[in-house]
């Protein structure tokens, strides 16, 4: 069976929601944590929340994620995450926003192969006894950027690598493409974890029938179906379970969020983030999302769930 992990989205799988789903739902081996930013020093501000703090998470299934283009500060941050505990970090060689790639970040750097090596090299120089894997694109501005990728992937020792495929500038447009995934799988020796457009157990299939045993990345297919990996694992229960356990899970998210928030009615942002994807396991999705797309009040949001949970089925 594939080892299933969760992609991770900026605003939405923080530790809250990661927590809260592994309350509810099974399927997922590993989940990334969103990128983290400015480790300027090694007791960094954004070093010391609950998004990193090993009494928050689970170490052997979460890998903290680095933004950056510095090799001191991915040294910093392998050597704060190594210190806590955690056996694996990540380097975001993929965010296609302009303002992050730009400024050659995230995936900026698959159009600069030889800076962007000569960095993972300093990196391996510097650390030892942790895990280093990158998420990565085909390219930023073409798909054949990735080629000139090959070598550092073959000789560097990678743990593993995911890739979107997809280029940078096409950001969610078009579709991932499975047969640039499996034209590349004989060129990189290391673990090459496919992630892109799995909404759907057929999805997985066509997917795996290239993979075959490799890890497979979920992204937004799981945070619109968060029954997705027990499916794909065989291990799904009936539609009327699914519901109300589905609506447990979404309530007890919010409690949570609420609780970390300190009763900020800031979090229904967090919330209407994930309800653009939740909405499409819904029979009205459009009906379901204009219920929640005005709520900015605590109580008006909690009614609109009720409705949704009392006037819609799921798909
Ligand atoms: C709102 C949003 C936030 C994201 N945040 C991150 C992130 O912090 N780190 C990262 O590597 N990828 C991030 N991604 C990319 C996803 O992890 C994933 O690679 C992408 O959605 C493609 O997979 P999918 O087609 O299965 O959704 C983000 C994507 C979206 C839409």
């Amino acid at each position: 069976m594939n080892e299933l992990r969760l992609a991770p989205f900026q605003g939405i799988t923080d530790v809250v929601y990661r927590n809260v789903f592994r309350k509810h739902f099974g399927g997922i081996d590993k989940f990334y944590t969103p990128f983290f930013t400015g480790i300027q020093k090694d007791n960094s501000k954004s070093l010391r929340g609950e998004e990193i703090d090993p009494a928050h998470n689970d170490l052997n299934r979460v890998v903290p994620q680095i933004l950056s283009n510095h090799a001191e500060e991915i040294i910093r941050f392998a050597n704060q995450c190594k210190s806590f505990g955690y056996k694996e970090f990540n380097l975001n060689m993929g965010c296609p926003f302009p303002r992050v790639a730009n400024k050659t970040r995230g995936c900026g750097l698959m159009a600069e192969p030889e800076r962007t090596t000569a960095m993972l090299k300093e990196v391996f120089e510097h650390i030892e006894g942790i895990d280093f894997s990158i998420k990565c694109r085909l390219g930023y501005y073409n798909e054949d950027e990735i080629l000139s990728y090959i070598d550092t992937f073959n000789t560097l020792p990678f743990n593993e690598i995911i890739l979107h495929p997809r280029i940078g500038k096409q950001m969610y447009t078009g579709e991932a493409s499975l047969e640039r995934f499996s034209e590349l799988l004989p060129l990189i020796n290391k673990t090459l974890v496919y992630n892109g457009d799995i909404f759907d157990v057929e999805k997985f299939k066509r997917v795996q029938s290239v993979t075959q045993e490799r890890p497979v990345a979920l992204g937004r297919g799981l945070l619109t179906n968060p029954f997705l990996a027990e499916e794909i694992k065989g291990i799904a229960r009936n539609t009327n379970e699914k519901k109300a356990r589905l609506h447990n899970f979404v309530v007890d998210l919010y409690v949570e969020r609420l609780r970390h928030a300190g009763g900020s009615p800031k979090i229904i942002g967090s919330m209407k983030e994930l309800w653009k994807y939740m909405m499409n396991i819904f029979d009205d999705p459009q009906n379901v999302w204009r219920k929640v797309k005005k709520v900015n009040h605590l109580d008006e949001y909690e009614e609109s769930v009720e409705l949704i949970f009392n006037e819609h089925n799921l798909l």
